[in-house]
């Protein structure tokens, strides 16, 4: 396949994404206005000097930006303009289903109620549902550099709004923060009829992983990279087709490999896992959905028969209800077989 005709197939190929983080679409320009609007001042004096600091050597440089630019953020119009533009690239990328996560404490922790925030995002979804055709569902992360009591405080207030979020993740500083220092947490969270997710084996060690199933009872892994690194894990992953929602762009920019020809994500696949694609945080990576399926296509040099598989686990490894699945899978067959 020449380049032009890869670009065109993928850019085509219906697609559902299952790892973004709502604030980490925050566009630089979209940053400016909000911060304007709310007369809050940025460090930075253009965008292209806000991008220049986009040059991140692992995951806790990145962190510290992203939190810095997701405190512009104080009314429920802010989390709905930032999840609607959101929504336009999903639109314009053949996406179409999303899950998205939002991180609570980031705003919660800075005196903007979890109200405010639900509201503005899931106002935004419903609107992207009925105006441009977009299934979604919502997954809240706890933050892991905070402690456990935070967490269930965090829980407590996600209880009131459970019928719009389908499910609790774990995120921010993995390194020192396993899985295991929220197992009360997401066990409540469980028997309050959330799913749970978490990221795992990102720049922490497979034992995460390993936690992150066995503790957190997690239905996908979010990254799993380092999972490669024991032989018995990766049986275990595949064996259960555990899913893995794996970031090519994210694991570039932050160092997690050193060249995308490098990625795993063969191997992965090769091993009979469930492996799926996403943007992970599309406004500081360099790339949406069919930037990461093109660059990670390219380096691998992967096949129409792949990509199409890696679409097809998308929708598999989605929380839809099953009869969703199963038209969004053959749509994606029919592309196939069309193209
Ligand atoms: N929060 C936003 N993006 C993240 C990532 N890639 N890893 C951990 N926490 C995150
Ligand atoms: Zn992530």
């Amino acid at each position: 396949m020449n380049p032009i005709q890869l670009e065109s197939f993928i850019k085509g190929i219906p697609k559902a994404e299952l790892h973004l983080h709502i604030e980490g679409t925050f566009e630089p320009e979209l940053m400016f206005e909000i911060a304007r609007r709310n007369q809050i001042s940025i460090p930075y004096q253009s965008v292209e000097e806000l991008k220049k600091a986009y040059n991140f050597n692992n995951l806790q440089e990145f962190l510290d930006i992203y939190y810095a630019g997701a405190s512009v953020l104080l009314h429920e119009q802010d989390f709905y303009d930032l999840t609607w533009a959101y929504l336009i690239k999903v639109q314009e990328q053949n996406l179409i289903h999303t899950e998205i996560f939002f991180d609570p404490q980031t705003h919660t922790d800075r005196g903007v109620s979890f109200d405010t925030v639900i509201q503005g995002i899931h106002t935004a979804l419903e609107d992207g549902h009925k105006k441009l055709g977009i299934s979604s569902r919502i997954i809240m992360c706890f933050l892991r550099h905070l402690d456990e009591s935070a967490a269930f405080e965090t829980l407590e207030q996600a209880l009131p709004y459970k019928k719009w979020i389908i499910g609790v993740g774990l995120d921010s500083s993995e390194m020192g923060h396993p899985p295991s220092k929220f197992e009360r947490v997401f066990s409540k969270a469980i028997a309050n009829g959330f799913i749970s997710v978490a990221h795992a084996g990102e720049e922490g060690p497979a034992e995460y992983v390993w936690e992150a199933i066995n503790l957190l009872k997690v239905s996908r892994i979010d990254h799993g990279n380092r999972s490669i690194d024991d032989k018995q894990l990766i049986k275990h992953i595949a064996e259960k087709q555990i899913p893995l929602t794996v970031c090519p762009l994210s694991n570039l920019e932050l160092k997690v490999v050193d060249d995308l020809k490098d990625h795993p994500l063969l191997q992965l696949m090769d091993s009979g896992l469930m492996v799926t694609l996403n943007s992970d945080d599309p406004a500081y990576f360099g790339g949406y959905m069919n930037e990461n399926y093109i660059e990670i296509a390219s380096a691998l040099n992967l096949s129409k028969k792949q990509i199409t598989e890696l679409a097809k686990n998308s929708f598999i490894s989605s929380f839809l209800l099953d009869d969703e699945k199963e038209q969004m899978i053959q749509k994606v067959e029919t592309f196939y077989q069309n193209n």
